[in-house]
């Protein structure tokens, strides 16, 4: 089978806003204790932090982390995790039914943060809080001096504001599951009474209201369309969340969820359109899709676990080949559409449905979805170009006229490097590609990196963390302009030239 790619320096789709690449870290099973943080560790640095963790992180090179929820963030008293350490409550975490120590709270969570070289998207609790805790956390964390809350912090040894710029207004209160959940009306008019409060803190922030959390729904685009009613003025960004599985093994509709990812994120960009035009606003509203992943593994044994312990193994999804597959298509469907989502967080990080994993007391290491996650990371700052494809198409049982090859390129014009992600989804063939990048004549093969596996449910672990990795054996080649490569069947490939 045969497919082509026309890549050109003038289709721009726009430049790609790192925060893209973003991750989240929540207050859920082993993600913070045992993940960030485990103080015996032998690794552990002078705060407590897994010194083996951070290097993982930085090989991510992530560029902001949202924090500390997720459901969580519904029942936080931010509050809790400021102070004293030892002076800090014990909680009953209603969310996911644990005890919350408290013992990493705000200003280690930032300080853990700025070692992974990474910003902060923090969340409000709109859930049992609302205007007045979210103002009084936004001086906290940024009003220099002078204040209660500001000499408070300053009293807790951070003399520097924290300076963070990006807030969530909550977290998913469309789902009744959510602790306060609302309808679109209520949290239309809470989001939108903190955010002016929030703002009239420190007006260099930028807010994210929460839209639906999956395009399935049943409240979908209406609640979307009623928040922003409400919101749209004082608010930079709206949400979108989605997860997906293979519980019914059935690979070829697997990967194409993809394209449901992309049909949410035109839908959404619509809605705010559509709000924009009733407000006749010059705004644009962009999109943070800030909770992304496949999740579905560990379901089951999460049903298992005791309620009320500390850190329990809680969404310890174990990821296979085929799902590092899908998540580099979930990635080249954000890149492709980079002028419309300026923020999005992979989740989550550590441990809970994570590209990192530790044991207590033992090793840390890159799960399957690690590989694509950096490599887009790594390799995928710049300007995001149309890439046309012309590619043989399949139908699944949900969705019709996917195509075989995904892909996007990515140009920096400032390195001079143009890199090709590119995923086959054939599960039997091999697709032989043919590029025309006529005005990248000069340019030469950096690397061809291959991830592929012969085993679709193949996964790292402690003991065999190499499982599955990638290697730079591909075989594309690059004359006069003309590119052409052999993409394996089921793989992930990232063609670097320069
Ligand atoms: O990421 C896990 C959970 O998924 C988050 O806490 C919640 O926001 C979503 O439902």
């Amino acid at each position: 089978k045969q497919a082509k790619l026309i890549v050109d320096k003038e289709y721009i789709i726009s430049e790609i806003d790192s925060r893209i690449y973003g991750n989240f870290v929540e207050h859920l099973g082993r993600c913070v204790y045992e993940g960030v943080y485990e103080p015996d560790h032998p690794s552990a640095d002078e705060h407590g932090y897994r010194s083996d963790v951070i290097e993982l992180v930085k090989q991510l090179n992530v560029p902001i982390i949202r924090y500390p929820g997720g459901n969580f963030v519904s029942g936080y008293n931010w509050e809790d995790g400021i102070g004293p350490i030892e002076q800090r409550p014990r909680r009953l975490e209603l969310a996911w039914r644990t005890i919350e120590t408290n013992e990493i709270g705000t200003n280690e969570f930032v300080t853990w943060a700025k070692k992974v070289g990474a910003e902060v998207n923090m969340a409000v609790n709109l859930g049992t809080r609302g205007v007045d805790a979210a103002r009084n956390m936004v001086e906290y964390c940024n009003h220099p001096s002078g204040s209660y809350w500001s000499d408070l912090r300053i009293s807790h040894g951070y003399k520097d504001p924290h300076g963070i710029k990006t807030w969530c207004l909550g977290n998913e209160m469309d789902g009744p599951w959510q602790i306060g959940h609302k309808t679109a009306e209520e949290y239309g008019r809470a989001a939108c009474e903190a955010a002016k409060a929030m703002k009239w803190v420190d007006p260099s922030i930028e807010l994210v209201a929460c839209g639906s959390s999956s395009s399935r729904m049943r409240t979908f685009a209406e609640w979307e369309a009623t928040v922003l009613d409400h919101t749209y003025d004082h608010v930079d960004y709206i949400s979108l969340h989605t997860y997906f599985g293979n519980a019914e093994d059935d690979t070829t509709n697997y990967l194409a969820k993809s394209l449901e990812m992309d049909h949410f994120i035109k839908s959404v960009a619509a809605i705010c359109d559509y709000i924009q035009a009733k407000k006749r606003s010059k705004k644009k509203l962009m999109l943070s899709f800030d909770e992304w992943n496949v999740w579905y593994h560990s379901r089951q044994n999460d049903q298992k676990l005791a309620p009320w312990t500390v850190a329990p193994p809680q969404l310890e999804d174990v990821y296979n080949f085929e799902d590092a597959l899908l998540v580099g298509l979930m990635l080249i469907t954000l890149m492709k559409n980079a002028d419309r989502v300026k923020i999005a967080c992979m989740a989550q990080l550590i441990n809970v449905i994570a590209p990192i994993m530790t044991s207590k007391g033992g090793g840390a290491w890159k799960q399957t979805i690690f590989y694509p996650y950096m490599h887009a990371s790594v390799f995928g700052r710049g300007t995001a170009l149309q890439t046309l494809v012309k590619s043989p198409k399949y139908d699944s049982k949900d969705f019709t006229d996917v195509p075989l090859l995904d892909s996007v390129a990515v140009y920096s014009e400032e390195r001079e490097e143009l890199t090709i992600f590119a995923v086959n989804r054939d599960m039997q063939e091999a697709l032989l590609l043919e590029g025309d990048l006529r005005q990248f004549e000069g340019y030469r093969l950096v690397e061809h990196i291959v991830l592929a596996h012969d085993d679709l449910k193949a996964v790292n672990t402690e003991l065999a963390p190499d499982n599955v990795k990638p290697s730079s054996d591909g075989n594309a080649e690059l004359e006069d302009g003309k590119l052409t490569a052999r993409l394996g069947k089921l793989s992930w490939n990232v063609i670097r030239l320069a």
